[in-house]
């Protein structure tokens, strides 16, 4: 008999491409076969994302999408990762479509619960654990330069406009010794770059190690040549990680440092547990540690109650840091969450998407600035393959993560550290030549 084939879609964030991983390998072991689109399947996954509104709108868009063939050819549809957990029941009763829910804790159930869906019967597995971290799971990785390693997963802050806390559930951090032999099976399979990853990496902890510890021990790996950490909280910045980050060669000089909003009225209601002061303390700080320091981060406009001169805090403080590159997002009312709960969501939609917009055309500006400033300069970027609007450019990444493309030549190869010297630049992108 044909093993089942599935074809797997993933949404959000890279925490999500990871699971995806992690599910892939889940049920190679359990004898299915991958395909790369639905229409040669037998199961379609969506690995779903709930951070935000249009992200479940993505996903019931997909869903749609997939009728005729379900209606046709019997596929079998799941629905997986966050947006499973949050809706639960919901999304069974609602969308006849979804035949298996899985939520983030819950992929070692998966071959169970398809092979009751493939008999015509129906299941979740929902429940979220204070243990899974999957550590005895090898992802399927897509062979190549850069790899995840998710070192800790869930989320104990309740920020509260976040839904993550409810559909990842509690922190848990992975031990230490198996994060380092992970990342030597990695280099020795050819990889050369790691990120860490957690929903808020920077609490990690397991027993006396903490965060700057794995971060240093993973950066010691022989053949790895570059460790990047995603996403860190500003709470949670000893002056030790600081240390490890400026000092090590290995470990990358970009920082990505949610800021949220730069007002401390609203910060307090999002309870973020930082003031303005406190934030800006930080960076500079880090500045003054690491001068090459790339910085980055996200913002949220609009939340609840938040006024135009509040809103105005928030452009102040872009204007005074001046981040490499920024996410803004328009607040968006998630289930279950504190501000959903206490808060009325009462800034106008029109008025959001103002302060969206305005941010947006001002960070661009800046980015675009601070691409400029590096024309001349030689940079050493990370060779990850071929660029994505032509085969004879090379993309790769500087240590500070800006996409850089250059054209193929022989001498490099992807793996590869090259030296490159930056000509032209654009918002996103560094153009460059070999040097
Ligand atoms: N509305 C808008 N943006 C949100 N984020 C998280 N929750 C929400 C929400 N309810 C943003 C935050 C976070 C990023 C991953 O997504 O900026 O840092
Ligand atoms: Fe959400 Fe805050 Fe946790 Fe980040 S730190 S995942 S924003 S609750």
């Amino acid at each position: 008999m044909r093993a089942p084939h599935v074809f797997i879609e993933t949404f959000g964030c890279q925490m999500n491409e990871y699971d995806t991983e992690l599910v892939r390998s889940i049920l190679t072991a359990n004898c299915y076969r991958f395909t790369d689109s639905a229409d040669t399947a037998d199961v379609v996954l969506l690995n779903t994302c709930a951070i935000r509104e249009n992200a479940h709108n993505k996903v019931y868009g997909h869903l749609g999408a997939l009728k005729s063939l379900k209606e046709e050819k019997g596929l079998v549809i799941g629905v997986l990762g966050c947006m499973a957990q949050n809706l639960k029941k919901d999304l069974l009763e609602e969308h006849s479509l979804i035949d298996v829910l899985a939520g983030p804790d819950s992929y070692r159930a998966l071959p169970e619960l398809l092979e009751q869906a493939a008999v015509g019967q129906k299941g979740m597995a929902v429940d979220l654990s204070e243990y899974e971290t999957y550590a005895d799971i090898t992802p399927k990785r897509v062979d190549g330069v850069a790899a995840w390693i998710a070192v800790m997963r869930g989320c104990d802050n309740f920020c509260t406009f976040c839904v993550v806390p409810y559909t990842r559930g509690r922190e848990r951090s992975r031990d230490f010794a198996g994060v380092v032999r992970e990342a030597e099976a990695l280099a020795a399979s050819g990889c050369k770059q790691v990120t860490l990853l957690g929903q808020n990496v920077n609490s990690y902890r397991d027993g006396a190690h903490d965060f700057a510890d794995l971060l240093l021990a993973v950066a010691e790996v022989r053949g790895i040549e570059r460790v990047r950490f995603i996403s860190p909280h500003p709470k949670d910045f000893p002056e030790k990680l600081l240390e490890a980050v400026a000092g090590h060669p290995k470990i990358c000089k970009h920082i990505h440092l949610p800021l949220q909003a730069g007002n401390d009225r609203i910060l307090r209601l999002m309870d973020r547990t930082y003031t303005r002061a406190e934030y800006l303390a930080l960076v500079e700080q880090i500045r003054t540690c690491c001068p090459e320091i790339v910085l980055t981060t996200d913002i949220i406009a609009g939340f609840c109650s938040e006024t135009d001169a509040e809103f105005t805090d928030t452009e102040t403080l872009m204007r005074q840091v001046e981040y490499h590159s920024a996410y803004v997002f328009q607040y968006s009312e998630r289930k279950h969450t504190i501000a959903a709960r206490q808060y009325a969501d009462d800034v106008p939609a029109g008025v959001k998407a103002a302060r969206v917009t305005k941010l947006i055309e001002f960070q661009r500006g800046i980015s675009l600035k601070k691409n400029r400033e590096m024309i001349g300069k030689t940079v050493e970027v990370l060779v990850e393959g071929e660029g994505k609007r032509s085969c004879d450019q090379w993309m790769g990444r500087t240590d500070g993560n800006i996409v850089t493309v250059f054209p193929v030549s022989s001498a490099i190869k992807p793996g590869r550290l090259a030296s490159v010297r930056i000509i032209d630049a654009t918002i996103t992108t560094l153009y460059a030549e070999s040097v």
